[in-house]
């Protein structure tokens, strides 16, 4: 097959698709092009092996997706950062998931002691997550079994990054969803992993410093009993 060849193929299966699909449900597009209510916002990967509605078993409408290298929430990336306003605010998931995979090359790259040129900055996200759990990834001695802790240790950080925003604490406060999950795909055998991440506790451990919405609990009282952060110990107490 030559590369043009393969380039017009997507369009022949794709033609078969709609053909598939209409024959199926005369008005499977007519219903997905009237509005989506997906329950899920899913957040992984760019990597080719982890199509998320494939590896859910969902069909198109079900799930909104976001995918990055490595699966990561940062700060100040207006990208993942939109994705996650538009699907919680205005399509109301009830779920959001950060999805990690077994074998991913950015967290294995950013293991390794080169210079990777504009993925240096976008890669030290894994190598943060490496500082903050390093006693734990250090006592282990097979390193592939070190990148397996580790991939999933980055995903409890970005469900973590997930819950500092102000739109998923509105929201639950509000509404009482979404809920953040953790979850490793296994490339070898198809399988997915829900890490049990805590999201009750960590909700609250993250509120405590990074509250960025009121809670009617606390920051309505007016006694002045309970300050907006921990109030800190001064020096000479
Ligand atoms: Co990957």
């Amino acid at each position: 097959m030559t590369d043009s060849d393969i380039y017009q193929s997507v369009f022949e299966r794709n033609r078969q698709w709609v053909k598939e699909r209409t024959e199926e449900d005369p008005a499977f597009f007519e219903k997905l092009a009237k509005e989506q209510h997906p329950d899920f916002l899913f957040i992984g990967c760019s990597d080719s092996r982890v199509p998320a509605s494939a590896i859910m078993g969902v069909e198109p409408g079900a799930v909104f997706v976001h995918r990055n290298v490595a699966n990561l929430v940062v700060n100040i990336d207006s990208n993942s950062l939109s994705a996650i306003h538009y699907a919680v605010d205005h399509l109301q998931v009830k779920h959001v998931v950060v999805c990690g995979h077994y074998g991913c090359g950015g967290i294995k790259a950013a293991m390794q002691p080169r210079d990777l040129g504009i993925l240096n900055g976008w890669l030290r996200e894994i190598r943060d997550v490496y500082r903050l759990h390093h006693d734990e990834l250090d006592a282990i001695d097979d390193p592939d079994e070190t990148l397996k802790r580790l991939t999933e240790l980055n995903v409890r950080e970005q469900c973590i990054n997930v819950i500092k925003t102000a739109v998923v604490q509105r929201n639950y406060l509000d509404r009482k969803a979404p809920r953040v999950h953790g979850w490793v795909y296994d490339l070898s055998n198809g399988y997915l992993k829900d890490l049990n991440f805590p999201f009750d506790e960590m909700l609250e451990k993250v509120r405590e410093i990074y509250r960025l919405t009121p809670d009617p609990r606390k920051d309505l009282d007016l006694s002045g009993k309970n300050p907006p952060l921990p109030a800190k110990k001064k020096k000479d107490d």
